[in-house]
């Protein structure tokens, strides 16, 4: 396994209401590997995201970002993190595609040749490079994302943060998205995914997270998760097959 990236200790996160958002969560996440997080709604997924990334502050416990503790390491978290949120129009900057994914590189300083290059290189690698001077707000949604995903790429960091990347995506959006996702991957990129729709990523998980109520309850290989699943979770097993039209239905029964 590559060096720790996050790592996380006795993390909570309890809300002004007596809520408790993330309890007791302890986890380390290694350079290179693909994550996936997994849990039901309100499980606590998108609240553990936007602690990776020092938008919450914890209650108590900490979070360290190559081994600094996350506030204290906050540029290097910037310069090396990309992050696709779920809501892929709240991160759109630019008027066109390549304003877009140059904003990146830009911020970082870099000369306007390699910020140029950078740029179309990016879009290049998602399919968008065509629609390089296109506004994007009037690309599709898979194509939203894969925007956001061309600025990780544009930046060059080492890790992506995704929070629910195939939500309200059509197939050839889903198909988009995995494209960007196993090229970060053979990149050699940490990947760590937030998501409840196993089905259409877990071949590319090294391993499995399952949240909760806020606190991790499986961690492992997907395989052996799966193997022993408490339907308490709310997490289905994707390895069910659908031979025939009477078979897709998602009940149990
Ligand atoms: N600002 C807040 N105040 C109070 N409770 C909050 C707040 N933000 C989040 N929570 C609570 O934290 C818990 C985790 O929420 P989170 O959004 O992380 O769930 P999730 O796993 O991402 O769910 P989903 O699958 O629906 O996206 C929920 O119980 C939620 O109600
Ligand atoms: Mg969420």
């Amino acid at each position: 396994m590559g060096k720790e990236l996050f790592s996380i200790h006795t993390l909570s996160k309890v809300f002004p209401n007596g809520n408790p958002g993330i309890t007791e969560l302890s986890l380390s996440i290694f350079e290179g590997e693909c994550l996936l997080i997994t849990g039901s709604n309100g499980s606590g997924k998108t609240l553990l995201m936007r602690m990776l990334l020092g938008l919450v502050e914890p209650t108590q416990g900490e979070i360290r970002f190559r081994g600094l503790p996350l506030h204290k390491n906050m540029d290097a978290l910037r310069r090396e993190v990309g992050m696709v949120f779920q809501d892929a129009d709240a991160q759109i900057i630019g008027e066109t595609l390549e304003e877009d994914v140059a904003f990146g590189p830009k911020n970082l300083g870099y000369p306007k040749e390699v910020i140029k290059a950078q740029a179309h290189g990016a879009l290049r690698a998602v399919g968008l490079f065509e629609k390089k001077d296109f506004p994007p707000r009037r690309l599709s949604g898979g194509e939203k994302r894969r925007l956001a995903v061309a600025g990780i790429l544009a930046m060059g960091g080492e890790a992506v943060i995704m929070d629910e990347p195939f939500a309200n995506l059509d197939w050839p959006g889903v198909v988009q998205v995995l494209e960007s996702l196993r090229r970060l991957k053979t990149a050699g990129k940490t990947l760590i995914i937030l998501t409840h729709e196993l089905e259409k990523v877990l071949a590319l998980a090294d391993r499995l997270v399952i949240l909760h109520k806020g606190m991790i309850r499986e961690a492992g290989t997907p395989e052996g998760i799966l193997d022993r699943l408490d339907p308490v979770y709310g997490v289905r097993d994707p390895r069910r097959t659908y031979t025939q039209v009477r078979d897709c239905i998602w009940l149990t029964e």
